[in-house]
């Protein structure tokens, strides 16, 4: 039979169907899903206005590159129009997170001509080989260099140590909340000492909103509020409600540069992704998202401050943004999210002692309360040393 590589330890779970903020497994029980598959579903499984789109497009048009014109594609870019950056207005599409990094860092140096790129410690952009490369975990690095163009990896957060950026370096690629590194948000400073040096040496500034953007953060885009204007935007994970879909925004001046036969993609644009695209935005903007996500972000993390302060033993420190959240362990992480899955709570880590809550905008106060209660009952398990 045919299995499954195992690049990542099986759940041991068989889940039989998903909706909105829940999934249910084969044997009919309920799980709160604050895992979202690693944060794709953020508009809920089987959003409405997705769906409706992706069966829409099923009887029409399921198969065709963006090189002929049709009406979906019309519509995702008018879709697009409507919350892209406004300089940022030219698109080109991708299936998944990495791919569009990729396309990002092949644009940018062979823009600049220049051969390195930058990126920052604990920064996550893809698992593709010029994704990885910019990926700072050297647990993910190792065995699969040298990477496509040598980084240079500077401290995230530290406004104060960018000097060794300089104009060798084609594009700096930075994430305005770091999410597999256990969810640091960068602070404005930082971001607009970033932007200020690429300016100085000339060097692209590629913002990565793969995770952070499309309204988790608690904004549209994330880096709008930091007060950055970047010169390529990457996009992914829930911007198609969970369909693969992904793009890379770049300004005028790149655009204009374009050249045939640089780039190009088979499914890149699919008609059902951009269906799914289409709904998604349309979910985002009648749904108020981001606003739903810095709200309910707010009371999870008030209550999640209080779980802080009742095992200080086990818990380190809380981190959030919008609804992107890190609790900070003193041991390692994985038991406790086995506890939560047991007691019907689903979540991710980021490393090995970070819990990570990405659930999606519609989680409801009585989800919240359910939710930290089976925390505080796994937590209370591991101030015991107790392991299911
Ligand atoms: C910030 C960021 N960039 C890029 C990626 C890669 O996306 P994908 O897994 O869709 O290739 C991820 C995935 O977690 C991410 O969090």
């Amino acid at each position: 039979m045919t299995s499954l590589l195992k690049f990542s330890a099986p759940r041991g779970l068989r889940i039989a169907r998903a909706e909105g903020q829940y999934v249910w497994d084969t044997s009919g029980r309920r799980y709160i899903d604050f895992h979202t598959g690693h944060g794709a579903a953020f508009l809920g499984h089987r959003n409405k206005y997705v769906v409706a789109r992706l069966r829409e497009q099923l009887e029409t048009l399921t198969s065709m590159p963006p090189v002929f014109d049709h009406a979906i594609l019309d519509e995702a870019l008018k879709s697009l129009d409507r919350i892209l950056p406004s300089h940022l207005r030219n698109v080109f599409f991708m299936n998944s997170g990495s791919e569009a990094v990729e396309l990002a860092l092949k644009l940018t140096r062979k823009r600049s001509g220049r051969k390195f790129f930058a990126s920052f410690m604990g920064g996550f952009h893809g698992r593709t080989m010029a994704a990885l490369g910019v990926t700072h975990n050297p647990r993910y690095r190792q065995g699969f260099d040298p990477f496509p163009g040598e980084t240079l990896f500077l401290p995230f957060n530290r406004p104060d140590l960018l000097q060794g950026l300089n104009d060798s370096i084609s594009a700096v690629i930075v994430e305005p909340v770091q999410g597999e590194a256990g969810v640091h948000p960068a602070t404005r400073e930082f971001m607009r000492a970033v932007e200020e040096r690429c300016r100085e040496v000339g060097a692209y500034l590629v913002v990565d909103e793969v995770q952070a953007g499309f309204g988790r953060a608690g904004y549209v885009w994330s880096h709008l509020e930091l007060g950055v204007r970047p010169d390529v935007m990457v996009a992914g994970k829930s911007v198609g409600g969970g369909f693969p879909v992904s793009f890379v925004a770049v300004s005028n001046e790149i655009a204009e540069r374009v050249e045939e036969g640089e780039h190009g993609s088979t499914h890149g644009g699919n008609p059902l992704a951009l269906a799914a695209l289409v709904g998604g935005i349309e979910a985002l903007e009648k749904e108020d998202v981001p606003g739903k996500a810095r709200h309910m972000g707010e009371i999870l993390a008030s209550q999640l401050s209080e779980v802080v302060g009742e095992y200080e033993g086990v818990v380190r420190e809380l981190r959030h943004k919008g609804l992107m959240i890190g609790l900070e362990l003193r041991q390692r992480v994985a038991p406790i999210i086995s506890q939560l899955q047991e007691r019907g709570l689903l979540a991710l880590r980021s490393g090995s002692i970070v819990l990570r809550f990405l659930p999606p905008y519609l989680i409801t106060e009585q989800d919240i309360e359910s939710g930290v209660s089976i925390l505080r009952e796994a937590l209370s398990n591991a101030r015991k040393g107790v392991e299911v």
